[in-house]
């Protein structure tokens, strides 16, 4: 059986200050390399942001205080600006993108807030705002990590009538003055996802959005922006929402300068009453400020994601072996059995049965509801299949859609009601199915009893959670508005059942790379980042998708060739080389596979073993980018510097060249370092100033090279 191994993750959870400081009645949030700072009631604004970015001193808070703005422009923009307010609540001479828009009983809408009080505890901080004349609070909340800021805000009805919030994002944030700003995202769509995209950002609005009821293809609820850095040098700020539903982050760029970023849940289509005596806990969003450039930036979310988000953040990943290409829909018990033998043979230590193994699932068009194996297919169920896979030392893992249902199934004839849906409208197929009303309490109950029995049916240690459609005709017998109550319902489910069975772990997955947001990757322990499994087109997928995250929670999957929604052929050492620089997957039909092509894969698995660690747990420098050209690169660190692990990769080597020089970053500057497989010595300042020479030759070329630390010569 695979056991897991514990890798070494520094805590560095103690490298975090908030403080009050009562002489300037101002907060200042410290991290291990950035300070947030606001003070209360600065000239008319209630709560005045004053800075977030380069760690500043006490003596630096004096002179912020005094810095007050002027007001040049008042008859263009908003009073107060938003960048300098801390919480950008619609009302007075506001309009400047607001992150807080409500509606009181009596149609007023504009608020009035002033500052209550505070508490600090811990890394945690509470400011409380009361409106001057309404019975509603607002809770600014912040949460101080060494690497990252989480930012969210609370909003109570303390009255005796309803309230509805318009419009409630979870925080605006607002970096230092840029002379010339630019936008860094992650846009795509499905089997294209997380493309780096670099763009000065223009004066006006740039917004990312999903508005589908999942974080979607078309964006990844991130956004950066810089006022000139590149992937090694100057200051960059970040931010991600932390839900796996529809979102929001709007990027405004006043003509004076002034850029301030909302983000949270997306208004579209989504009004929320506030009944008397209710609150509402918005989704966290999450800050990330990087004086290192790009390169830092991503090192400093990984940290973060490894060490205060994902599950079990020190386990290693398994080499993973999923049969949905392999076998689509027709799967059988024999079929899985033999599969299961050469992803054994190869070294994996996972092996998951996908889509395709339960009641009536013979296509998309039925089945979805029903968690029962289909005793045709698998006449010894899966715990037959499961024991099979332990037998040859393998965890066992399968594929649920539980939020969905086709027509075609027990569930929706017993429960056709269970689907959101308006009474007079007609219910739109995607996928051939509808979604189920998570709201529901009974909805949420039936799941977490139909995925409990499931896996009390048989020894399953993992669930490929996916979704495949997006929230339609959304309404909802729930008492939240659908958009939240599904994403809550989701939450409560997955909790629930990660509670139950503390074993299970589970992949995060929407038709792809669908829903890989912090709020879901704080309950799975990885992501599947696309339905394209082309190894090329993975380069700029896997790039954009580790700008973010880490690598330990990025599944990739070697498949057959050519590959099956690209069509494009590549020797199995670029597509193993590519899919190492994750969790090293395979997904393709082994028993198809020659024996020379088993022996070499099996020489993969077995190097990747030797590496995973760095890989997973290390730090990422990209040394080439595949948006530049047909030439990339990128290492790993060992978090011990011990081992550092290069690939290279070229698409096509053109005008006869064989080799590249590759130059190295992160390294000791003292050590030695020493390739594994030749013996060949290295200075660290031969490999970082002049380079390592790798040898790149013909289409498809790829090379991984293994260095570890030995002491000086
Ligand atoms: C989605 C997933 C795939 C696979 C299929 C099964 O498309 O992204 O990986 O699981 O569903 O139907």
């Amino acid at each position: 059986m695979f056991h897991i191994s514990e890798a070494s993750v520094a805590d560095t959870s103690t490298h975090t200050a908030i403080r009050f400081l009562p002489e300037h009645r101002a907060f200042t949030l410290t991290g291990q390399a950035f300070s947030y700072i606001f003070a209360v009631d600065l000239d008319d604004v209630v709560l005045r942001h004053l800075h977030w970015g380069a760690r500043l001193g006490d003596d630096d808070v004096s002179l912020l205080i005094y810095d007050a703005p002027r007001r040049i422009g008042s008859n263009t923009w908003s009073r107060p600006r938003a960048h300098t307010e801390e919480l950008v609540a619609h009302g007075g001479l506001r309009f400047d993108e607001c992150a807080l828009k409500v509606e009181f009983s009596d149609g007023v809408r504009g608020l009035e807030l002033a500052y209550a009080d505070h508490e600090i505890s811990g890394n945690e901080l509470a400011v409380r705002l009361c409106d001057r004349h309404y019975p509603l609070d607002v809770v600014l909340r912040y949460r101080v990590y060494p690497g990252a800021l989480e930012r969210w805000m609370e909003v109570v009805n303390t009255g005796d009538d309803a309230i509805v919030l318009d419009r409630s994002a979870s925080a605006s944030w607002a970096p230092p003055w840029l002379a010339t700003p630019m936008a860094t995202w992650l846009p795509g769509m499905y089997a294209a996802e997380t493309q780096v995209t670099r763009a000065p950002l223009g004066v006006g609005r740039l917004v990312l959005e999903s508005r589908r009821g999942v974080p979607g293809h078309a964006a990844h609820p991130w956004m950066a922006v810089d006022g000139g850095a590149d992937e090694e040098h100057g200051e960059v700020w970040s931010v991600a929402v932390a839900w796996s539903g529809s979102w929001k982050i709007v990027a405004e760029h006043a003509f004076d300068g002034a850029v301030h970023l909302t983000a949270g849940r997306n208004d579209f289509d989504l009004r929320q009453p506030l009944r008397p005596g209710e609150s509402v806990v918005l989704p966290a969003t999450v800050g990330v400020y990087s004086d290192g450039g790009y390169g830092e930036l991503t090192r400093r979310w990984h940290t973060h994601e490894r060490q205060h988000v994902v599950p079990r953040p020190r386990h290693a990943r398994p080499v993973l072996y999923n049969g949905w290409e392999a076998s689509f829909f027709t799967v059988a018990h024999d079929q899985q059995t033999a599969l299961a033998k050469r992803a054994a043979d190869l070294g994996a230590e996972m092996f998951f049965i996908d889509d395709g193994w339960f009641l009536r699932r013979f296509d998309e068009t039925a089945g979805l509801g029903d968690w029962t194996a289909d005793p045709d297919k698998l006449p010894g169920g899966l715990a037959a299949l499961a024991d099979e896979v332990h037998a040859r030392g393998m965890a066992f893992g399968v594929w649920v859609e539980p939020e969905a249902v086709n027509p075609d199934s027990d569930l929706f004839r017993a429960h056709p009601d269970w689907i959101y849906q308006w009474p007079t409208r007609a219910r739109s197929l995607a996928r051939n199915t509808h979604l189920l009303d998570l709201g529901r309490p009974a909805v949420r109950s039936w799941m977490f009893e139909a995925l409990d029995a499931l896996l009390r049916s048989a020894d399953i240690d993992a669930l490929k959670w996916d979704i495949n459609r997006p929230m339609s005709e959304s309404g909802t017998a729930g008492s939240e508005p659908a958009a939240i109550g599904h994403v809550r319902g989701l939450y409560e489910v997955i909790d629930r059942l990660r509670a139950a069975h503390p074993h299970v772990m589970i992949e995060s997955c929407a038709s792809g790379g669908g829903r890989a947001d912090l709020g879901m990757l704080a309950r799975t322990e990885w992501a599947w980042p696309s339905d394209n499994t082309d190894a090329l087109e993975r380069l700029a997928i896997q790039e954009g998708y580790g700008f973010v995250h880490s690598p330990h929670t990025m599944m990739c999957w070697v498949t057959d060739s050519p590959s099956y929604l690209g069509k494009r052929a590549a020797p199995l050492r670029f597509r193993f080389h590519v899919a190492m620089c994750g969790i090293l997957g395979i997904g393709g039909d082994l028993t198809g596979w020659s024996d020379e092509e088993m022996a070499e894969a099996a020489g993969y698995v077995k190097r990747y073993k030797e590496i995973r660690e760095t890989v997973q747990f290390g730090q990422l420098y990209r040394l080439a980018s595949p948006r530049r050209g047909e030439f990339s690169s990128l290492s790993y660190v060992a978090s011990d510097g011990s081992q550092v692990v290069l690939f290279a990769f070229a698409q096509t080597v053109r005008y006869c060249v064989q080799t590249r020089l590759v130059r190295l970053r992160g390294l000791q500057p003292d050590a030695v370092y020493e390739n594994v497989d030749t013996g060949g010595r290295f200075s660290a300042a031969y490999l970082v100033g002049h380079g390592l020479r790798v040898s790149l030759v013909g289409d498809y070329a790829s090379e991984l090279v293994v260095l570890r630390t030995v002491s000086p010569t």
